[in-house]
């Protein structure tokens, strides 16, 4: 496809086309490379859109469903280019003729069906110049028999709230349906801007954000942590300027490096370390002591040195070696005081700030996960030193991928106890949803 440069329609019906068809994770299609080609209005619009469709999805789709003609006809751009439009019609305060205009623009970029372009949308807005639109709803109430019948809601959780069937009938044997429709809800929200800071420069830190015209909060469980309001680009701009210790870490995140209890002199083993900000924030909280970082991607342990190589000057005493292997292959005498195993999982209580998960995650792999997850808790649990501490945790709602990992091994390993069991949820507590199981090697 040509793409005119700086055109964020154009780029955001690409990057859609890449996640929803080719199954390209988000943070792979969409880029910093390709962000920094936009100024911050274009990069705010851009982002408002991609992450605007992939949240609501399903809802668009049920919408535009009744428009097409000819769907099979259509490539993925051309569909791609109608969710967008759709998006804006539906989602944003933006002049029916701009998008349509855009809407045809683009389509003809790729050398598309503009002319079908145009007539859907034109169909959708003369359908709803007197109606309302459907309401997509971010209650929590039961939906009536009336209101389904007038097409006033989608028929399902699923179409409402975007979020694939085989996952909204696993939560709902789980939850009762007020409690799945907060998580839904939570998990189409955006995500706040949080970083980690040094807990003894925290305040200093917000007065700093203060002066820079920024309003901040302290995270309410994590010492390290402070709420950033504001957009986000300005915010990265402020950040890359900083003259302090920070990271970018979810709450939930943070608490997994504080659960580790990392003290000055300690040695630790980070098992799945990139990027690095559970390594970065452990470092900072010990002051002073060893880290050796395990991570089996090429890829990622280049993104793993380029973080440490930002920080490596506010924690001079943390002495961080990393290495590239398999931790299922890696083999030491030595033993840690710490070892955290952030293992790899679905992902799925990272949903707000991943929208794209849910649409390339399938149900059976979680069970694929969860045999990995166990062949890893029990390799790394050698590492640990008589009286240390294995922290085990995954950024996954599910509990194949929690509990029963942990249960698995404890039933194996009479020398470990379990000191404390942590789930967070986004609904819950306005963090990401992390399992973090706090265990004691007593031999
Ligand atoms: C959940 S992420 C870790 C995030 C990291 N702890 C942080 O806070 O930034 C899991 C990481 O483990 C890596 N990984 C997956 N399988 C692995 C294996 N068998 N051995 C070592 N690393 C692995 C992945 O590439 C990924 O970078």
């Amino acid at each position: 496809m040509f793409i005119k440069k700086q055109n964020p329609r154009q780029v955001a019906v690409k990057v859609l086309t890449e996640v929803l068809e080719n199954k390209k994770a988000l943070k792979f299609a969409l880029t910093e490379e390709t962000l920094s080609q936009f100024d911050k209005v274009n990069r705010a619009f851009l982002l408002e859109i991609i992450y605007g469709v992939l949240r609501n999805l399903f809802a668009i789709d049920w919408v535009l469903e009744e428009f097409y003609k000819n769907k099979e006809s259509l490539s993925s751009n051309t569909i791609n280019n109608l969710r967008c439009s759709f998006y804006q019609l539906m989602f944003m305060n933006i002049p029916a003729y701009a998008v349509t205009n855009e809407a045809v623009n683009t389509e003809k970029a790729f050398f598309g069906k503009p002319a079908v372009v145009n007539a859907i949308i034109r169909a959708f807005l003369r359908k709803y110049e007197n109606e309302d639109l459907p309401s997509f709803f971010h209650n929590s109430k039961v939906f009536s028999d009336y209101e389904l019948r007038a097409k006033k809601i989608p028929p399902t959780l699923s179409i409402a709230f975007s979020h694939p069937k085989w996952l909204i009938e696993r939560w709902s044997n789980r939850f009762s349906q007020e409690e799945l429709v907060e998580l839904l809800k939570a998990n189409n929200e955006k995500a706040p801007i949080s970083i980690a800071v040094k807990p003894e420069e925290r305040e200093k830190i917000a007065e700093y954000f203060q002066k820079k015209g920024f309003k901040s909060r302290p995270t309410k469980h994590s010492p390290a942590g402070l709420i950033i309001e504001g957009q986000g680009y300005d915010i990265r701009k402020t950040l890359t300027e900083a003259p302090f210790f920070w990271v970018v870490q979810d709450e939930a995140s943070q608490l997994v490096c504080f659960s580790l209890e990392p003290f000055e002199g300690a040695t630790v083993l980070d098992a799945c370390s990139s990027p690095g900000g559970k390594t970065i924030l452990t470092a900072a909280l010990m002051k002073k002591g060893k880290i050796l970082c395990l991570e089996n991607s090429r890829i990622r342990i280049k993104i793993l040195h380029n973080n440490l190589k930002r920080i490596k000057r506010f924690i001079p005493d943390v002495e961080i070696e990393t290495k590239l292997v398999d931790v299922l292959e890696f083999k030491t005498k030595a033993t840690f005081d710490r070892v955290l195993l952030d293992a790899p999982c679905s992902s799925l209580g990272v949903i707000r700030r991943n929208p794209d998960v849910r649409y390339r995650l399938e149900e059976n792999e979680i069970k694929r996960l969860a045999e990995t997850q166990k062949l890893m808790i029990e390799k790394v649990s050698s590492f640990v030193s008589p009286q240390g501490i294995l922290i085990y945790s995954v950024c996954s709602t599910e509990k194949e991928e929690g509990e029963e990992v942990v249960d698995s091994f404890l039933q194996k390993h009479p020398e470990f106890s379990s000191i404390k069991i942590l789930r967070t949820f986004p609904h819950l507590d306005g963090m990401d949803g992390f399992f973090i199981a706090k265990l004691l090697r007593r031999e």
